[in-house]
């Protein structure tokens, strides 16, 4: 499947994806788009080194978001996107993005859903949270988008340890390593066709460890 990869920051989770394209993990999902809205994102240098065309698509820079909706639309069909991975991007896909690939783009969370989720649970502010609350685990999930922000079927979760010496930080490179663990291998198996989705369940995806 063409998959396009939004992201708003380092970019770490793309460049795990390009690594497993390039090492052969990933057979099923080719990477012909980077997406944006952050100009000074890391993750376009990464996009540049592999060649891959990369989009600045700010939300911002549009009057309405129906005429972002547009941009975005416009950009991916020009490459003939069929999945999109979502790999720290901090932004809402507009309704008619997500209607239209509707069981085809993913996201990770830095938490365990549907804990710490939610408007404002992104990166750092999840950390927090959870150390804040206490919980004595936390980690990652991948879930399919849908119109609420963090809501839609979860194709896999990986817990990690919360541990009292934790801050911020320590947990958030915890959480990560985990990220890199399994997100590539949610993306391969959606792109290979090895889930299917019923309700809210997603049924068939073995993890590796
Ligand atoms: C990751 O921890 C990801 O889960 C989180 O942002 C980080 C991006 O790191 N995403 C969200 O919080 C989305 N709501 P990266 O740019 O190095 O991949």
């Amino acid at each position: 499947m063409r998959c396009a990869v939004f992201a708003s920051g380092n970019g770490s989770n793309f460049q795990v994806l390009l690594d497993r394209k390039s090492s052969g993990d990933i057979g099923h999902a080719d990477f012909v788009l980077m997406v944006g809205n952050n100009s000074k994102a890391g993750a376009f240098d990464r996009a540049r080194a592999r060649g891959i065309p990369a989009l600045h698509i700010a939300p911002s820079r549009f009057p309405t978001e129906e005429a972002y909706a547009e941009s975005l639309l416009s950009a991916l069909s020009g490459a003939g996107v069929e999945l999109i991975a979502l790999a720290g991007y901090m932004k809402k896909l507009p309704p008619a993005v997500v209607s239209l690939y509707r069981n085809r783009v993913l996201n990770i969370h830095p938490g365990l859903l549907p804990a710490f989720g939610g408007k404002g649970m992104y990166g750092a502010n999840v950390h927090r949270a959870v150390i804040e609350y206490g919980a004595k685990v936390s980690g990652v999930t991948v879930h399919f988008v849908d119109d609420e922000y963090d809501h839609g079927p979860v194709i896999l979760q990986k817990a990690v340890p919360v541990l009292d010496s934790d801050d911020e930080q320590t947990l958030a490179a915890r959480v990560l390593q985990a990220e890199h663990e399994c997100y590539w291998q949610a993306v391969e198996a959606v792109a290979a066709g090895k889930i299917k989705v019923a309700g809210r369940r997603v049924i068939r995806l073995e993890l590796q460890d």
